[in-house]
């Protein structure tokens, strides 16, 4: 979530709002707020004139209630020219509710333009100095402006968090579909997700692009779904045969996540495919060489290999950190991107804590493809 203090002090500093507007404000308060039940009358008009605006209150009590949390609103924070952390919270909490109940945001604004024409109303009939009714109308104007963008901002927000969140939760739950059968906790692919990030970090990537790999990264196997029963779950080592239909799960989890546009599953995608890619070109499933293979797969090769390598299986017992560390080190410039076991070695303090907190359950049934 972001601080929404910064915002606030975006919206203010591109709307222009300076020290004069909010001493305009609080110069012109004492003759707004004996009168601010007229424009909450003119906005309660408004409210119950409207059957859509009706419907999201229970009953007049809590339509009161609403409008008098309204007024309060106005007079303690938007016309006393008060922006500050008390007004974020009260702005914060505003823009939730208003989002929860489901307020549409056509009622929102047209609730505005009546405050607005009946405050500039107020100004006409009050101030009658033309310069200073002229200042007084545009400190008011672009307080109401501020008020309502910052709110209508907090709404979206809340709105696509929420969203954000479900897809999450989606991508998670099919994450862990892809492990269910062969990994009986979900702790394999939390790590894979938290390494990732923590690698992508040190190789200088930016948040955003860390925030994608971290929520993307977990579907890696999501295609072993589609590997038999007697394949996947085989105690002993697999034949040949077996291991070219255990391959296959890299272009399996590239069908079965979708083809969408958003960049995560984007890039989930190409994780999925090319995460099996060797640096020197011996990989699989494409061959792929060096920088041909994306970067997110080659991140995603090495903290697999290492989760891979630490965690038991049937087949072999669990390697300690150094072992697999060592492990990295030798392979780094074949199997792996020398930059990509780098990053992970200078990100060891990291991965240590991330083993700390996330670290495996043994699992006797497990055999993971890695
Ligand atoms: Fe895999
Ligand atoms: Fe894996």
């Amino acid at each position: 979530m972001k601080d929404m203090g910064v915002t606030l002090q975006q919206w203010i500093d591109f709307l222009d709002i300076d020290q004069e507007i909010i001493d305009t404000l609080r110069d012109f308060f004492p003759i707004l707020a004996p009168r601010i039940d007229r424009v909450s009358h003119a906005f309660y008009r408004r409210v119950l004139n409207s059957p859509e605006a009706i419907k999201l209150f229970a009953d007049e009590d809590s339509a009161n209630r609403a409008l008098a949390h309204q007024k309060r609103h106005w007079l303690e924070y938007v016309f006393a020219g008060r922006f500050d952390r008390d007004y974020v919270e009260a702005a914060l909490r505003m823009g939730k509710t208003h989002q929860q109940r489901g307020v549409d945001l056509r009622l929102f604004s047209g609730a505005y333009a009546v405050v607005l024409s009946e405050v500039n109303a107020i100004v006409m009939e009050n101030v009658p100095d033309p310069q200073r009714q002229k200042r007084v109308l545009r400190a008011v104007n672009f307080a109401v402006f501020l008020d309502l963008g910052f709110v209508a901002s907090v709404y979206y927000d809340a709105y696509t968090d929420d969203l954000a969140s479900m897809a999450k939760d989606l991508t998670v739950s099919l994450a862990r579909a892809g492990e269910y059968r062969d990994a009986d906790t979900g702790e394999h692919i939390h790590r894979m997700a938290k390494m990732c990030a923590a690698v992508a970090r040190r190789l200088g990537k930016d948040l955003r692009w860390v925030e994608q790999l971290e929520a993307a990264s977990p579907l890696h196997d999501v295609g072993k779904i589609g590997i038999p029963d007697a394949i996947l779950l085989k105690p002993g080592k697999l034949t040949e045969e077996e291991m070219s239909v255990m391959r296959r799960h890299s272009e399996i989890g590239t069908d079965i996540i979708p083809d969408n546009d958003h960049e995560i599953l984007q890039m989930a995608r190409r994780i999925a495919l090319t995460h099996h890619e060797r640096w020197d070109g011996t990989g699989y499933p494409a061959g792929l060489r060096g920088e041909e293979i994306p970067l997110e797969g080659r991140i995603a090769a090495v903290c697999d290999v290492y989760d891979a390598l630490r965690s038991q299986r049937p087949y072999k017992r669990p390697w300690s950190h150094e072992e697999a560390v060592e492990y990295l080190k030798q392979s780094r410039g074949t199997q792996f991107d020398p930059a990509v076991v780098d990053a992970f070695l200078a990100a060891l303090p990291e991965i240590e804590d991330i083993w700390r907190r996330y670290g495996e359950m043994p699992s006797p049934s497990s055999r993971g493809a890695s």
